[in-house]
Order: structure tokens, then sequence, then C-alpha cells
């Protein structure tokens, strides 16, 4: 099975997207989900979806160490960026992630109703990054998205394709970009924040885990 998306249920039903929205019965909706048919030969943990939220009680500070820097999406060259990251972040997910174009970029990112550039996130390094250097020097090391589900104003924030390339982990990229979108939630009157992942991947599972969020039902 290769996926194509992951995160919050924010693609069209029937896109190739096995977290894509589609409505559930209520005694699992917004908690724990099996997609039926998945292999059909006993793997069906890598189909278990996981809705995790967080409850904020205050304002998230975000301080990037020396030699790291925040910014949000720029310019169209940032696509090319950001499809790197996603590619190599991705590269040793148990679950194949689908290579994706910028004609996915935009369906999934830049044509959604929530979508501004100030949404989506990098953390580069002072160092350069030669592993991302197919158009020049790169030095993104980490991103993550903060989009919405549901209704534009009305809808939930979540964390959309979070990603950190596999020689920076366990540094505090991935906790960086999730207290900035955290932040940007807080100061627009949000005090929860959700996402979903894959139980298959156990380290974005430990990794939300350590940052406090949890099982829809019991986060709250
Ligand atoms: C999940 C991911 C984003 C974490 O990024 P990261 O920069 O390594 O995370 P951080 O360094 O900020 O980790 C913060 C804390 O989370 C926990 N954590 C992170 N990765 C962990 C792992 N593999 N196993 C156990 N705990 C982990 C630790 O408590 C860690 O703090 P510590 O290092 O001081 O012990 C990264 O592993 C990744 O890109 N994975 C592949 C893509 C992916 O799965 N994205 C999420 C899809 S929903």
């Amino acid at each position: 099975m290769v996926i194509s998306s992951i995160g919050p249920t924010l693609s069209r039903p029937g896109h190739d997207n096995p977290t894509s929205v589609r409505p559930v019965s209520a005694s699992v909706a917004g908690r724990r989900r099996e997609k039926p048919d998945w292999k059909g030969n006993g793997s069906s943990r890598l189909a278990t979806i996981l809705q995790l939220v967080r409850r904020l009680d205050s304002c998230p500070a975000v301080s990037p160490p020396a030699g790291w820097r925040l910014r949000h999406y720029e310019a169209s060259i940032d696509v090319d960026v950001w499809l790197a990251l996603r590619e190599a972040a991705f590269a040793d997910s148990p679950i194949a992630v689908r290579r994706w174009t910028p004609a996915d970029f935009e369906r999934e990112l830049t044509a959604k109703s929530w979508w501004r550039p100030d949404l989506l996130w990098f953390v580069e390094s002072a160092e350069e990054v030669v592993s991302l250097a197919g158009a020049g020097p790169r030095r993104a090391i980490g991103t993550a998205t903060l989009a919405w589900r549901g209704s534009a104003g009305g809808g939930k924030p979540v964390i959309h394709w979070l990603g950190v390339l596999p020689e920076y982990r366990r540094r505090g990229v991935g906790r960086l970009l999730v207290a900035q979108l955290e932040q940007m939630v807080w100061h627009s009157g949000g005090r929860e924040v959700g996402l979903e992942t894959h139980a298959a991947w156990t380290d974005a599972v430990a990794f939300y885990r350590a940052l406090g969020y949890r099982e829809a039902a019991s986060g709250r």
C-alpha cells in the first residue's frame, strides 16, 4: 500500500488518501479507525489511524536554538524545498509514501480554502544540507503546516505534514515546529490542536505522546 497523504482529514473524499475524511460511525468517529479491507492479510495495524489532540493551557514558547531559524513559506521555490523534505523525511516510513509532484502540493495545500503562506513552516539550519542540493543549496531540515479540518472559520486547527530529515532527528526540530504551530493557534484564540497519524509510525506516535498529545477521547 502506498499512501499519498497523511495527517488531518483534509483531502477530498475518494482521493487516494487513507486518512482522508470519510463519514465514520459514531462509535469510532474521531478516535481510532481501522480500514477494514487493508491488505486483508493481518496487517491491519498499518491502517490504524490515530486522532490525537492536545489542550493548550498557556501560550507555547518558541525559541530556536543558535544556528537554526524558523521561517514560513515565501515563494514558489519553496514548493521544491518542501517536496524534497517530504521525500527525505518519509523515505524510511514503514508505510510507503508516494512521491508528490508540484501538482500534488497545490492540490493538497495551496488550493485548500484554509491555505495561507504563513501556515507552512520550515526550520533551517545554518549548515548547508547537501542532501537537498538538487536545485542549489537548501538549509531546510524540517517542516510542518497548520491546517484546518472542517469549515473555514469554524474548523479545528490540525498539524499537517510534519517531517524532519533523518539526520536531524532527536535534536528538537519537531518540537520547535509543533510549538510554532501551537503558538499560532493560541494567538488565534484556539485552545486545542489536533492531528492524525498512523499507529505504524511509531516514531511519530512516541513524539506526539512526549509532547502531550493524547487520543481524542481521553485528551479532553
Ligand atoms: C516524528 C518526527 C517529526 C519527530 O521529529 P524530531 O525532530 O526527531 O523530534 P524531537 O527531537 O523534537 O523530539 C521531541 C521528543 O519526542 C520524543 N521522540 C521523538 N522521536 C522519538 C522516537 N523516535 N522514539 C521515541 N521518542 C521520540 C522524545 O521524547 C523527544 O525528546 P528527547 O529527544 O529529548 O527524548 C520525526 O521522527 C520524523 O520526521 N519522522 C518521519 C515523518 C513522520 O512520521 N511525521 C509525522 C507524521 S504524522
